[in-house]
């Protein structure tokens, strides 16, 4: 079903499309920034809960800077310095954190309308044309993102490009959830569990040093479930850089596989995140600040994590890591996967 979203500043319309499945559940996202909106789950009561945090309009969007559910690209997380070589040449990025380039950089995908190419009540392919030296990478490409709902409780996230010329792509989703309800406060209660052996080392400015270090005997250690509090305000260098957990996991074997879950013992919500891709990037909300959200909540620090799929943060300048080079016609195809369920 698609339905009014309100209209930008520069006067676009958008749109939310709203899918369903036959166990109750609803995704809602937008063709500006190919936003997921909403993802409402049946509680163990069967009450319906929206799990993510976001704006009731576009308006919202437009103006928010925690980037709520948005399709963040072209290249998701930090390049260091801002800037980059590829073929003996060198790209100049906008820096939109100290230095650094975050998520894009200004201009990113997720504040722009995107078209949607293709939709019914179970899924919707959003376009975005990115041309040569957008925001300062080289490579035109059209970017899709197919956001699907399935019978199986899936929110699948299916990413496609085919750049023209050698180029970076690395997107991702910054949906933040919060499997006891978007406004139900504080998300420190809930178990996380990361499967991964180990995680990427980084500096003051969540620039990683290209170190791994084991999470072994460390508070980054999610191999077995945990509250999300439990060891968040650890005397540890890398809880102390980031405010709480911002840091990439190195996620165990390579393909698609399980990277994460997630349950609240309120709700009997549990998600469980399945990825293609070599990192995720765990982020505990550390900067959210009083941000008012959908349905006149407002949102604390720590109201909600993410769990972003990529290749690792500023892997452009690290040998050892793979990613994110994507020649001249070659095929970028990546899913990651949000399943819910109860317990
Ligand atoms: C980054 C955080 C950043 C957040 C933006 C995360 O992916 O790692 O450092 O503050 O996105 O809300």
């Amino acid at each position: 079903m698609r339905s009014d979203f309100g209209t930008t500043s520069k006067g676009e319309k958008a749109a939310l499309y709203t899918l369903k499945n036959s166990n109750g559940m609803e995704a809602a996202v937008s063709d500006y920034g190919a936003v997921l909106v909403k993802v409402l789950v049946p509680d163990r009561e069967g009450k319906l809960r929206d799990v993510v945090l976001g704006y009731d309009d576009v308006s919202g969007y437009e103006a928010g800077t925690l980037y709520f559910g948005e399709t963040v690209g072209r290249v998701a997380n930090r390049i260091g310095g801002g800037s980059f070589e590829l073929n003996g040449r060198t790209y100049g990025l906008t820096q939109n954190d100290g230095s650094n380039t975050l998520h894009g950089g200004r201009d990113y995908y997720g504040k722009r309308m995107w078209t949607a190419e293709e939709a019914d009540d179970s899924h919707v392919t959003f376009m975005l044309r990115s041309t040569d030296g957008d925001q300062g990478f080289p490579g035109a490409s059209d970017i899709r993102v197919t956001y699907t709902l399935t019978q199986e409780n899936e929110v699948k996230i299916h990413y496609h490009a085919v750049p023209e010329a050698d180029t970076l792509l690395n997107l991702t989703n910054h949906s933040y959830f919060n499997l006891s309800g978007h406004a139900s406060g504080l998300a420190l209660d809930q178990e996380v569990m990361i499967n991964a052996d180990a995680y990427t080392e980084a500096d003051a400015q969540s620039i990683p040093t290209g170190n791994v270090i084991p999470v072994e005997g460390t508070p980054m250690d999610f191999r077995k479930a945990k509250t999300v509090g439990q060891e968040i305000e650890s005397d540890y260098e890398a809880l102390i850089f980031g405010q709480g957990y911002d840091h990439n996991w190195v996620l165990n074997g390579s393909g698609y596989r399980q990277a994460a879950s997630m349950y609240s013992k309120k709700t009997g919500i549990e998600m469980k995140v399945y990825t293609d891709l070599p990192g995720m990037q765990f982020y505990t909300g550390n900067f959210i600040v009083e941000e008012a959200g959908k349905e006149g909540a407002v949102y604390k620090k720590r109201q909600a994590v993410c769990f972003e799929s990529q290749y690792f943060p500023d892997a452009v300048h690290k040998e050892r890591f793979a990613g994110p080079v994507v020649r001249a016609g070659e095929v970028y195809d990546t899913t990651t996967v949000y399943q819910f369920g109860r317990r």
